[in-house]
Order: C-alpha cells, then structure tokens, then sequence
C-alpha cells in the first residue's frame, strides 16, 4: 500500500497532487489546437442528437453532481443549450418529463452508482439519449450509457472524490466547447482563445500545489471551528457546495456551501468572530458583488478567506486570509479555484486525525439505494 501511495501519507493527498496530470491526460487527443476544434471520439456517433437537442438533463450524486452543476453554467454559456441538473436520486423517482429529443447526461466516478444507474434506465426507456461520463472503463453505467467520454483519471481510491472531479468538469468544459462550435455560438477567435486557456490549465493546476503551505498555514488556524461557511458565485457556486462537502466528509466538521448573494436569506444570521467565511471570489464578472458580500461578512465580524486571482483587484485586501491562483478564463476557474479547497479539508481532516481515505459512514460507491 505504501508503494501504491507513491511517498505520500494518503490516497486523498497524492490524488490532489496528481490533477495536473490528470487534466492533461483527459485533454490528451481531444483538445486539437492545431485545427482549433475539439474531438470526443466517444461521442461522434451520436454528435447529430447532441447538437440539435431541444434540452440537456445532467443527473448525478455527491461530488459527481458538483461537477455536473458546473456543466450547466458551461453549456449554457459556451454552447446556450437549457440545462437542468438533477440528483440522480431525485430525478428517477420524479415525474419522467424526458423524452426523444432530450439528452440525459450522467456523471459518475465508480459507473456503478445505484440511483445514477437508475436515472440513466428510466431515461433510457423514454427514449432519450443517454451519455456517460465515467471514470471507471467498462463499468455498468458505462456500459449502458448510448455513448460517452471517459474521464482517465485513474483509480482514485480516496473515498472524498478529488482527481474525478476535475476530469469530469474538464470533460464537460471539452462537450460545451465542441457543441458550443457545432451550434456556432462560439466564434473562431473565442475558441482559439478558449482552447488555449484549457490548455493552460495543468501548468496552473501545478502553481496552485506549489502554493500548498499557504493553505496548510490556514487549515492550522481553523482546525478546531464548529462550522465554516463556503460562499461563490456563477462558475464557483458549485466549488463552494464542493469545498463544503470536502470537509463534511474527511473533518467531519459541519459546512455549508450558498451562491454569496443567498447568504442574506439565511446564513448572514450565523456569522459572528467565531465563523470562518471561505468566499471563492476568483470569477472576474462577479467580483463587484463579491466585495459587497465580504463587505457584509466583515461588518458582522466573520472571518474571511477568499480564493482569488493573482492581480485581482479589491478581494484578498479585504480577508484574513487570502489564497491566490493564476488567472484563468471565468468559465474554467473551478479546475484551479477547487484544489485550495481539497488541500484545506486535507490539512484539517489531518490535524483532527481523521481517517482521511476511509472516512467513517462513507463508501466509495454507493451501490445500495
Ligand atoms: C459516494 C462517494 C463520493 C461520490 C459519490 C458519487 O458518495 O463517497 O465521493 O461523489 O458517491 O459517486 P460516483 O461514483 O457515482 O461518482
């Protein structure tokens, strides 16, 4: 197991470390910059039904269901296809409104995901066209999935999902740029420019994990809070639910994630000196109604940690803490502004000696309903 773990003390940590090179590797092939396109091999049969599809469902579970969250703000924006996202478990025992015509995408790391599995059959029946994103090759949602992009990142064995995450957001990211181009809504110059900021991403991925101690230096002064709030917008609303999630299940610490502007119909009653505020302000199109938030925050004596950009104005000056990442295209923020995050509920979990790959009461794949 040692050797599995490559020198380091868990899965969960060598796992964060290796999402530089997992996003390359599931970019690998597919990004073409050369001809300014993207190809998903997996999906060229069915490309037609994809782009011409009157709506897009995604359902999924746990941290598979953040990152199909973020393939909504994507599609919509990158390729103006309504997108609806769906708890798998939710979605299967509803009124079935799917039908030819519509695209149900589902996401899962294990493919073997109880309730997904179900979602995808009672699509399937409906005659909607059923996608996959999966990580695990051959596994049952993958196998009866009409078609799909695997994700390669390799087995994660950290129950708290890290590498998956990022493959599957960067798999959505590569779908709504190439349906974004087959629907021309993306102009030849965006895509140049989209692609090479994709492309980009590793190398930014590898600065963040540089800047590790940072956030080792903050998981120390927070080890012992009762509760820590996670606060984004747009692109990073879905980070802030994922950030949450991360500390819940390896700190066992209670976190919520909110959209920012949500924190005043409920969550503002919480926050006193004793509260930290993780606020993930790195997308550049909200940053004014950022600072009003943390504005807010502070009035009320909270303590604040922001996730924001090299250079950005206005954010880090007004936190406690403030942990900077390279710049990046807002649409593709969450793949940088997520790895803080999964350092932060590391570090923690770690100092409370928790059992960071095993944590208690949680399963890697939940095949029971
Ligand atoms: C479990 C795991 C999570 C995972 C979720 C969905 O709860 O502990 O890490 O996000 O299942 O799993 P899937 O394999 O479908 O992505």
């Amino acid at each position: 197991e040692q050797i599995e773990k490559g020198g380091y003390p868990h899965f969960m940590l060598k796992e964060i470390y290796e999402q530089s090179e997992t996003i390359a590797d599931c970019m690998r092939g597919r990004v073409i910059a050369s001809e300014n396109r993207i190809q998903l091999g997996g999906l060229a049969d069915v490309l037609d039904r994809l782009v011409n599809a009157r709506r897009i469902v995604i359902a999924g579970c746990g941290t598979s269901w953040h990152a199909g969250l973020v393939g909504e703000y994507l599609f919509e924006y990158l390729a103006k296809v309504p997108v609806e996202v769906e708890y798998a478990s939710e979605f299967r025992y509803r009124e079935q409104l799917i039908g030819p015509g519509d695209v149900l995408i589902v996401i899962s790391q294990s493919g073997e995901t109880a309730d997904t599995l179900a979602a995808l059959r009672e699509a399937k029946k409906r005659g909607a066209l059923v996608l996959g994103i999966c990580n695990v090759v051959g596994s049952t949602i993958a196998r009866e999935t009409d078609a799909g992009v695997y994700t390669h990142a390799g087995p994660e064995i950290g129950v708290a999902s890290t590498k998956a995450f990022t493959a599957q957001v960067t798999v959505l990211a590569m779908m709504a740029l190439l349906l974004g181009q087959q629907r021309n809504i993306i102009s030849d110059e965006l895509m140049k420019v989209l692609i090479s900021e994709l492309l980009s991403l590793p190398e930014k991925v590898s600065a963040v994990l540089e800047n590790a101690s940072g956030v080792e230096h903050v998981a120390r002064l927070f080890t012992y809070s009762s509760n820590v709030l996670y606060l984004g917008r747009s692109y990073n609303f879905p980070v802030a639910l994922e950030g949450a999630l991360k500390l819940k299940e390896i700190s066992y610490i209670h976190a919520e994630g909110y959209p920012a502007a949500e924190m005043k119909h409920g969550p503002i009653a919480l926050i006193d000196e004793y509260m930290p505020v993780v606020v993930i302000a790195a997308t550049h199109h909200t940053n004014d109604k950022m600072i009003s938030n943390i504005e807010e925050i502070k009035a009320r004596k909270g303590r604040i940690i922001t996730i924001s950009t090299n250079g950005q104005s206005g954010v880090g000056q007004l936190a406690e803490f403030n942990i900077t990442v390279p710049p990046v295209h807002d649409c593709f923020t969450p793949l940088i502004t997520v790895i803080p995050l999964q350092l932060l509920s590391y570090y923690i979990a770690v100092n409370r000696n928790c059992d960071v790959d095993q944590p208690r009461n949680l399963a890697k794949s939940v095949t029971v309903e």
